[in-house]
């Protein structure tokens, strides 16, 4: 990630922690640094980045003759499951951005439709293996009323194929028929549901899933969206984001998308399932492979380039990301190995300024934080809300200097003025000892304490005050160092619901700060150092 590089351009590192000099690689074991620049921010994600999905798959969605969606559509979720209730409270709050392949085959049951509300139902030769599908009006009134009790923040995609024709070629050739959304809206608004922000269709961008879009055509359609509901909202507060389109990245059609949606574009989203499909026997690998996490990166970077480069104040957000596609795989991407991918990918997208990361799904699907049929959250779950307790705003460049094996992401601290780490170790046969540098940073102080800083000087540990020798220490292993184990432990113990459908708090263990960071093999660890307070952080 263009660590090394980052690296060269420091000469003068400041020590918080002792360790003896020099570093020994004995039998599974490794010394390094993780090397911070506490300098600027070279990102800032939303307060509340964490976001996930929910889908519209009927239980007949099948992928490589398993059928993994259950009763978790929008259509069917038992909304009144109390562990589903408080998975979305504890969050306080979750963004919930609704959609996926089938909304664009989806009819709201307003005024202006005038036909029977039929599910979708099975036929393969229909464009996404489904027949159109309907929400009737009840069913979004039932969503809304558990969204505003979760206090959730809720995406909508809308149908952006209704009134368009599928050329031979496969393109989707007319103009959005916007009638039916305008109702859904109308009565949305009508009925004092807080939209967080409407986007415009799935997976149509680029080359398309299934089929797709011109983007001059879609930016006409995104401005015809906006229009709609500026008059819609007139007198309303708080208004709602304008979002699209919801695809995979390309960097013609996004850069044209970009030019011809300013300044009607708030926010601009992308998908991403970089691991392939589901069925794939190799996603472990890939997984635990940094040279593979790391091809995401050219991603991010050219969409963060567009961006910087164009008048647009559009801001980036990842939309759908489910890792690997047609709803995943069993015991990979619903166990704690998913934690490494999940987590690295919340980290890189972090570092390239997007501001909110969808995680595809809350639940259904392979991929859930919630199991389908239990709803006890997997370990993915834990991993989000832990980010979200304590990954601050502001993004801090870090990298780690011994092994491309330890991932690691900075952040400004959202529970004090100080920082979190986040170290992931890929490896399952080293320990790591993790020390940690700052670049030399005119400024840098420690609450309740100043130093001159030498170069190199390390900075004696502080003490004396109660509470500020110690840091707070988060660590993630599997159950039984089973990679493909849904059941989660936190420093030690497992991680579960109670007999009340409670989720579990989540309390750190105490370290002295003079003690390096101790990253066993195949863990997960955030560490929370309130009192060392960076210019960035400030
Ligand atoms: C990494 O940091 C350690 C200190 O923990 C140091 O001894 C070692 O020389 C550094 N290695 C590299 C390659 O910079
Ligand atoms: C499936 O869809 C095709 C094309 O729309 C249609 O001709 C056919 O009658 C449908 N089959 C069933 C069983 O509904
Ligand atoms: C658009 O859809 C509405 C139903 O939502 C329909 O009444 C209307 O005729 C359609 N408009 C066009 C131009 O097809
Ligand atoms: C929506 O809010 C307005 C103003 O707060 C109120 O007058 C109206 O009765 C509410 N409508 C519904 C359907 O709750
Ligand atoms: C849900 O949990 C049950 C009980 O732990 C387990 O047997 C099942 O495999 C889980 N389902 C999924 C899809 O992870
Ligand atoms: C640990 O190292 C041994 C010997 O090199 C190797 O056989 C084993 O697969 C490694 N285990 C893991 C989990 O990487
Ligand atoms: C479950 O946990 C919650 C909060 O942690 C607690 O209030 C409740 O009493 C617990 N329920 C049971 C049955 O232990
Ligand atoms: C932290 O560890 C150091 C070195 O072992 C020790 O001198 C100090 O008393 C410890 N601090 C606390 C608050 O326990």
């Amino acid at each position: 990630m263009g660590f090394r590089f980052w690296l060269l351009g420091f000469c003068f590192w400041v020590c918080f922690f002792f360790l003896c000099c020099g570093s020994v690689n004995s039998e599974g074991f490794l010394r390094g640094r993780v090397l911070i620049d506490g300098k600027s921010a070279i990102g800032r994600i939303d307060e509340d980045f964490v976001c996930a999905t929910l889908d519209w798959w009927p239980p007949e969605k099948c992928d490589y003759g398993t059928c993994s969606w259950g009763q978790a559509s929008l259509l069917n979720l038992d909304l009144g499951n109390n562990i589903l209730l408080n998975a979305v409270k504890e969050f306080k709050p979750l963004k919930l951005r609704l959609g996926g392949t089938l909304q664009d085959k989806l009819i709201y049951d307003t005024e202006d439709h005038r036909e029977p509300c039929i599910y979708f139902s099975r036929n393969a030769s229909e464009l996404f293996g489904f027949t159109q599908g309907c929400l009737p009006t009840n069913r979004w009134d039932q969503l809304n009323d558990f969204f505003k009790k979760g206090g959730a923040k809720i995406i909508f995609g809308l149908n952006a194929l209704n009134g368009r024709e599928i050329a031979a070629n496969g393109c989707s050739i007319g103009a959005w028929n916007y009638t039916n959304a305008e109702m859904l809206i109308r009565y949305t608004v009508k009925k004092n549901y807080t939209i967080h922000g409407w986007e415009l269709g799935n997976e149509l961008s680029g080359n398309g899933v299934g089929t797709r879009i011109l983007a001059e055509q879609y930016a006409s359609d995104t401005i015809v969206l906006q229009n709609m509901v500026q008059s819609i909202y007139k007198d309303i507060e708080p208004k709602p984001l304008i979002i699209a389109p919801g695809g995979f990245f390309d960097e013609n059609w996004y850069k044209e998308f970009i030019d011809k949606t300013t300044p009607t574009l708030d926010v601009v989203t992308h998908h991403i399932y970089n691991l392939g499909p589901g069925v794939d026997e190799h996603l472990v690998e890939r997984i635990l492979d940094p040279s593979y996490l790391d091809g995401m990166v050219d991603t991010f970077n050219k969409l963060h380039e567009i961006l910087k480069n164009s008048p647009t104040s559009a801001k980036a957000w990842v939309g759908e990301s489910g890792g690997a596609y047609n709803s995943g795989h069993n015991l990979v991407t619903n166990a704690f190995v998913f934690s490494f991918w999940y987590l690295d990918q919340l980290g890189m997208a972090a570092a390239y300024d997007t501001k909110t990361y969808c995680r595809q799904t809350l639940i259904g699907g392979n991929y859930g934080l919630l199991n389908t049929t239990t709803f006890e959250p997997n370990p993915d779950y834990y991993s989000a809300l832990l980010w979200h307790r304590l990954m601050g705003r502001n993004v801090l460049t870090a990298g780690f200097n011994r092994t491309e094996k330890i991932r690691a992401y900075a952040h400004c601290s959202k529970q004090s003025k100080g920082i979190t780490l986040l170290l992931l170790n890929l490896d399952g046969n080293t320990t790591v000892h993790a020390e940690i540098a700052f670049n030399r940073a005119r400024g840098l102080h420690h609450k309740h304490r100043s130093h001159k800083h030498k170069s190199n000087a390390r900075i004696p540990r502080p003490h004396g005050l109660e509470g500020e020798a110690f840091r707070e220490e988060y660590h993630l292993t599997a159950k039984d160092g089973n990679l493909h184990s849904q059941t989660v432990l936190l420093n030690g113990n497992i991680l579960s619901v109670n007999s009340s459908g409670n989720i579990p708090p989540l309390e750190p263990q105490h370290v002295n700060s003079s003690e390096p960071i101790m990253v066993a093999p195949f863990s997960i660890v955030f560490i929370h150092i309130p009192n060392i307070v960076l210019p960035a952080c400030r």
